[in-house]
């Protein structure tokens, strides 16, 4: 990965907008997602386009509600159709367009290629199965292994994930496991395809502190030691600043910002980005305080073609009202989604 400053070359022309020059390994490109209301379609998705080169760790942070899962599902070609549905995009790994793919295709890409954990370890797990039952199998799932074959690389992965006695832990139920160890475990699960691309929803949401930092340590040195890439959704911009070397944010359905993460938070360029900074613990030095961001989230089925931020935004004027706003490059790798880039001076840096 290649961490650049403001002052890079422009853009290569035509490219899209936080897409990258190179051989990514994912390529996301104008992704829009609606679901099915009692009125119609509701776009929660609108217009995301992002790449993941191999070995690289791109997060993407947001509210509640902001499209992150949906984007996650998406790539893993798991919308539920219907209610939902892809309206327009374009998503591809390597060279291959995962949305033409038939569903016994897109199983392959799952079991083979891209792994996902997600926030809630204990629901991806049957409690009536051994941990080691449930790794066994999605070794064997990949692979054309022997039983004892397929159980030495499940205790291998738990072994790797950081579960000290691997062997013997194998034969314990998921209720025996503590959070941390439950999402360990899933990480192990996930890992068993040797995937090239993982995709982490929130993976230490549902852990208390101490072990969200055991859990993105370990994260961060898989992914050295395995060299795959990763995709981490989160809405703690703090877990994203650790792990990341790259970051989108996203914002009521829409990429607001792409950026280098060192860059993000030298010089975040929109607002809603400075305003989840203002919003960091980690921010506020000694005697300061923590500022929120002011208003909600608009409700998606009835956002206009305008700036989605600009009713709680400090640094609106009349033009942010007027029209659908791209998400623009100022640099090779960075780009924003704000009409007033140019002009404004964002503080959470200072
Ligand atoms: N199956 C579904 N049917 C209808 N709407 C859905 C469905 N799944 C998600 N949505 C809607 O899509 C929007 C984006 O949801 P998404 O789960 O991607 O948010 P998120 O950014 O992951 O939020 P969180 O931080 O809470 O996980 C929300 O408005 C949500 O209600
Ligand atoms: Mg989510």
């Amino acid at each position: 990965m290649t961490r650049t400053n403001a002052a890079d070359p422009e853009p290569v022309a035509g490219m899209a907008p936080g897409n990258r020059p190179g051989n990514p390994l994912l390529s996301v490109e104008q992704l829009s997602v609606e679901f099915a209301t009692g009125s119609g379609f509701t776009r929660v998705v609108d217009d995301v386009s992002f790449s993941i080169d191999p070995g690289e760790t791109v997060g993407i942070v947001g509210e509640s509600g902001s499209g992150k899962s949906v984007t996650a599902m998406a790539i893993m070609g798991l919308i539920p159709t219907p209610p939902g549905r892809i309206a327009s995009g374009r998503i591809a790994l390597a060279d291959e367009d995962l949305l033409g793919l038939s569903e016994a295709q897109l199983r392959s890409v799952r079991g083979n290629r891209v792994a996902m954990i997600f926030q809630e370890p204990l629901t991806a797990l049957n409690p009536a199965f051994t941990i080691g039952d449930q790794l066994v199998e999605a070794v064997r799932a990949h692979r054309k292994l022997s039983k004892q074959q397929a159980t030495d690389r499940a205790a291998e992965l738990l072994d790797l994930v950081g579960i000290p006695s691997a062997r013997r832990r194998l034969e314990e139920y998921p209720h025996r496991f503590s959070g941390g160890m439950l999402q360990r475990a899933m990480i192990a699960g996930a890992l068993a395809c040797d995937p090239e691309l993982l995709i982490a929803d929130e993976p230490t949401t549902a852990l208390d502190v101490t072990v969200q930092a055991q859990i993105l340590t370990l994260l961060r040195r898989l992914q050295d030691e395995l060299g795959m890439a990763m995709l981490l959704i989160s809405h703690d911009l703090g877990v994203i600043a650790d792990v990341c070397d790259r970051v989108g944010v996203m914002y009521a359905g829409q990429l607001v910002e792409t950026a280098p993460v060192l860059e993000l938070f030298a010089r975040p360029r929109h607002p809603y980005t400075e305003g989840l900074m203002l919003a960091m613990p980690q921010h506020t030095a000694a005697g300061s305080r923590l500022v929120p961001i002011p208003g909600t989230v608009p409700d998606l089925a009835t956002v206009q073609d305008q700036c989605r931020f600009e009713p709680r935004c400090r640094y609106a004027v009349d033009r942010c009202r007027a029209g659908r706003i791209p998400l623009e490059p100022t640099s090779a790798e960075h780009a924003v989604r704000c009409t007033r880039t140019h002009e404004i001076e964002l503080g959470a840096s200072s």
